[in-house]
């Protein structure tokens, strides 16, 4: 006799995500990337190597950063979640992101999110960082096109600027 292909359990998850909740039924398997991607509509965090080793799918899950490839999001129930897309306040973006673009720290852009919302987390908690911090909190994202130093200039744009965590500017 065949056998019933098995299910698997779902699990009931509420995530508040850039400050929106959402209740949501997951497999244990499924990652925080892919409920972000796939069931929340929201492609800003990247897709990068899956195995924890490029930081392009960076996210903060309490303000800290996370990795969701590498995040089951049956382990988040009650979090808060932030991505890139709540980076940007009302029409614009926020003076980290409008420093990138000015310092051309964002070339191709796939690591770009993932570099921001690090960043954030890092002047949230040291709003002039110097710049060791920078290249500290910066040294799990893998970047193939800026040579990281336009990255630390727009850093230290931000912070010059008054641009400190979040919101806009
Ligand atoms: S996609 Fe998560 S670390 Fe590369
Ligand atoms: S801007 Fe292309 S990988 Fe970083």
């Amino acid at each position: 006799m065949e056998r019933p292909p098995p299910t698997a359990s779902l699990h009931r998850v509420r995530l508040a995500v850039n400050g929106e909740e959402h209740l949501l039924e997951v497999p244990g398997t499924r990652t925080l990337l892919e409920v972000l991607r796939e069931d929340l509509g929201l492609p800003g965090t990247r897709h990068g190597c899956d195995l924890g080793e490029c930081g392009a799918c960076t996210v903060l899950v309490g303000g800290e950063p996370t990795l969701s490839c590498l995040t089951l999001a049956a382990t988040l129930d009650g979090a808060s979640i932030s991505t890139v897309e709540g980076l940007a306040g009302g029409p614009g973006l926020n003076r980290l992101q409008r420093a990138f673009a000015e310092a051309g720290a964002s070339q191709c852009g796939y690591c770009t999110p993932g570099l921001l919302m690090g960043l954030e987390s890092l002047l949230a908690r040291v709003p002039s960082p110097s710049r060791e911090q920078v290249r500290e909190a910066i040294s799990g994202n893998l970047c193939r096109c800026t040579g990281y130093a336009a990255v630390v200039r727009a850093v230290e744009d931000a912070v010059a600027a008054g641009g400190g965590a979040g919101g806009e500017g």
